[in-house]
C-alpha cells in the first residue's frame, strides 16, 4: 500500500491568514462583574478596530448563553464548562486569523486559567474591567442585582457567588466616571502593538 504523507504544505496556515488580514490574531478577554462595562468596551473596541482595517469577532456572555451554551447555568461546574467551550471557539477563531474579542464574567482564576491553557499564553490578552460592585449594582442595567438581593437569583457573581481579582491581567480599567472614548483610548494604547502585523 502506498504511504500517504500528510499534506502539510497544502493546509492554509494561521500565519498565511494573518498575513492576508495584515494583523496578528489574538484573544482579547474582558473579565469583570456583570454591569462593569465589558460588553460596552468590547463593542467599542471592535468598532474602532474595524474602522482601522482589523477584522475581529466578538463573543459575549449573553449571546453565547442564548445559543451554543443555552443548556448551561451558573453553578461552578457550568461556568467552567461555559468558559471551556468559549475558549475552544476562541482558539478556532484565532486559527482563522481573526482577532477574537470576548466579554465574560469568568469569575475565578480557575476559569481564566482554562482559557489561557487552551488558547496559549502568548495569544491571550486578559483585561480586567475593575468597576467596583457598588457602581455595577447602582447601574443594574439588566435588573439582575435587584433580583439577586431579593433572593430571586442564586449564585449571582459578587453577591452570593465569588469574583476573584485577576492576577494576570495586562490592563485594568475602572469605567466609573469615565467615558467610553476615554476607556477606548487606554485599550487601544495597550493593544495596538499586540495585534499589528
Ligand atoms: S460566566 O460566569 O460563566 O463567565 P457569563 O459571562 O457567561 O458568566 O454570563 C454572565 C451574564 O449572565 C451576566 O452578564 C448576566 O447578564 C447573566 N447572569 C444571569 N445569572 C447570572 C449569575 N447568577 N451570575 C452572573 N451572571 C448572571
Amino acid at each position: 500500500m502506498e504511504y500517504i504523507f500528510p499534506d502539510f504544505d497544502k493546509i492554509v496556515s494561521r500565519k498565511e491568514k494573518e498575513q492576508r488580514l495584515k494583523q496578528k490574531s489574538k484573544v482579547i478577554w474582558f473579565t469583570g462583574l456583570s454591569g462593569s462595562g465589558k460588553t460596552t468596551l468590547a463593542t467599542a473596541l471592535e468598532r474602532f478596530l474595524f474602522t482601522q482595517g482589523f477584522l475581529s469577532q466578538m463573543l459575549d456572555g449573553d449571546n453565547i448563553r442564548s445559543g451554543i451554551n443555552s443548556s448551561l447555568g451558573f453553578s461552578k461546574e457550568d461556568r467552567i464548562e461555559n468558559i471551556r467551550r468559549i475558549a475552544e471557539i476562541s482558539k478556532l477563531l484565532i486559527n482563522s486569523g481573526l482577532i477574537c474579542i470576548c466579554a465574560f464574567v469568568s469569575p475565578t482564576e480557575e476559569t481564566r486559567k482554562i482559557v489561557r491553557d487552551i488558547v496559549g499564553k502568548d495569544d491571550f490578552l486578559e483585561i480586567f474591567v475593575s468597576t467596583p460592585i457598588d457602581v455595577c449594582e447602582s447601574r443594574d442595567t439588566k435588573g439582575l442585582y435587584r433580583k439577586a438581593r431579593a433572593y430571586e437569583i442564586k449564585d449571582f457573581t459578587g453577591i452570593n457567588a465569588p469574583f476573584e481579582i485577576p492576577q494576570n491581567a495586562i490592563l485594568s480599567i475602572d469605567t466609573t466616571d469615565k467615558s467610553v472614548d476615554e476607556c477606548l483610548k487606554t485599550l487601544v494604547n495597550r493593544l495596538l502593538s499586540e495585534i499589528s502585523y
